[in-house]
């Protein structure tokens, strides 16, 4: 863990040497955000557009930041609120935004169409019909659109699969054909290209080099029928190393080998959309709680924590641990021959009456007490925001940015 993190992770939870109220929190560190949007800047071809998808992390002040970088081309958004925050933060115009997502609602889609964001992506026919209305009432000539269209195919090495496979999101690939030539006729829309994300969490960018090539494979044989496809949006994707060996995925050689296809497909003139959310902020984040109790029992321990997945949902949800620190702090001693950790595997837990209220398990851990501080790396994207924060009651873990 990085030393100068840990120091303001100490420095925050000895202040005035006394317990604090509230000892639960995220750290963002905004000069690890920079880090990685200058991965991108550094490789990215003249044709790639990054946005931030802020999902992964909608604080303010790390939107804020993401969009202080000149290469970010805006934000997408997956619901009107994420729109009003996105302004609440600095963003000067509704034209750097996308909009993507199953289930809009006529209320989102008609504030959208007034706000004249920069695009639409379209889920479904029904949702195409019900932009075109609004726009015929709004005296709107065009609404600029992406089409999203569930591939027929399956990445493999993916944590989370958006297509290839059943799912809500965009249009199937067996119909999509079909669907195209009624949104055709709909005649206040302006179909600009396609919206392509299908995995999340890849950390190997080869699986994302081989389904870009299909996707250009694809374009290549319904350009006859959709002859203006100038945007392919990928989404997101770029995954992060939950495990302590940090590997990082790695962008100079995706985008190289992106940059061959775009070569070799002609595509020099389309538009390439990213929208990244995980990469950009994941690895920038620390969830920090202290530990209030550790209890044994029938041969196992427990450490209870002032925080649990009410404001870190997502490792039991989805099974996927982040690597645990512990952070030393020296408290005195409730009563002489408590009970510690030393040398054994234990479960991480928070303070809900559920025994699935686990932010980590089976981990080993050297050396906790009680009062020491639980340290969750790479909590920058998903976890404050993915949580149920208010089940219970507890105070809300605090967000603190680290400049
Ligand atoms: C439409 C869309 N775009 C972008 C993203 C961001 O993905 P990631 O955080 O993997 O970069 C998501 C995440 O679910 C998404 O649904």
């Amino acid at each position: 863990m990085n030393n100068e993190v840990k120091k303001r992770i100490l420095d925050y939870f000895n202040k005035d040497k006394r317990i604090i109220d509230n000892p639960t929190c995220y750290f963002y560190d905004l000069a690890q955000i920079s880090r990685q949007i200058k991965q991108i800047q550094n490789y990215a071809g003249k044709n790639v557009s990054l946005y931030y998808a802020m999902k992964a992390n909608p604080n303010k002040e790390v939107i804020s930041h993401v969009l202080s970088h000149e290469c970010v081309k805006g934000i997408e958004i997956a619901s009107t609120g994420e729109l009003d925050i996105a302004l609440d933060s600095g963003l000067e115009s509704t034209d750097r935004i996308l909009f993507t997502g199953p289930g809009k609602t006529p209320v989102e889609l008609e504030r959208v169409v007034k706000d004249k964001i920069r695009f639409i992506n379209v889920e479904s026919l029904v949702e195409a019909i019900r932009i075109n209305e609004i726009a015929k009432k709004l005296n709107v000539d065009k609404v600029d659109i992406l089409l999203r269209v569930n591939i027929d195919y399956f990445l493999d090495g993916a944590s989370e699969h958006m297509a290839g496979i059943s799912t809500k999101l965009g249009i199937d690939q067996k119909v999509f054909l079909d669907t195209f030539k009624e949104i055709q006729k709909l005649s206040h829309l302006n179909v600009c290209g396609l919206h392509v994300f299908a995995a999340d969490g890849v950390l190997d960018y080869n699986v994302l080099l081989k389904y870009a090539e299909n996707v250009f494979k694809y374009v290549k044989e319904i350009e006859p029928i959709i002859p203006n496809i100038q945007v392919l949006d990928f989404g997101g994707g770029f995954g992060l190393d939950y495990t302590k060996e940090n590997k990082e995925f790695d962008t100079k050689s995706f985008f190289e080998g992106l940059d061959k296809l775009v070569h070799e497909y002609g595509f020099e003139n389309k538009e390439m959309i990213l929208e990244l959310g995980k990469y950009i902020v994941g690895s920038a984040g620390y969830y920090v709680t202290e530990i209030v109790d550790i209890k044994d029992c029938k041969g196992q321990k427990h450490i209870v924590c002032a925080g649990g997945v009410n404001h870190m949902r997502l490792p039991i949800a989805t099974d996927r641990k982040h690597p645990v620190y512990i952070i030393e702090r020296n408290i005195p001693d409730v009563y002489k021959g408590q009970s510690i950790v030393q040398n054994e595997k234990v479960d991480i837990e928070g303070p809900l009456c559920m025994t699935e209220d686990k932010i980590s398990w089976d981990e080993y851990i050297e050396n906790a007490r009680i009062g020491d501080l639980v340290v969750l790396t790479q909590s920058g994207a998903y976890c404050y925001s993915a949580s149920t924060l208010w089940f219970l009651s507890h105070p809300l873990p605090e967000e603190i940015i680290l400049r």
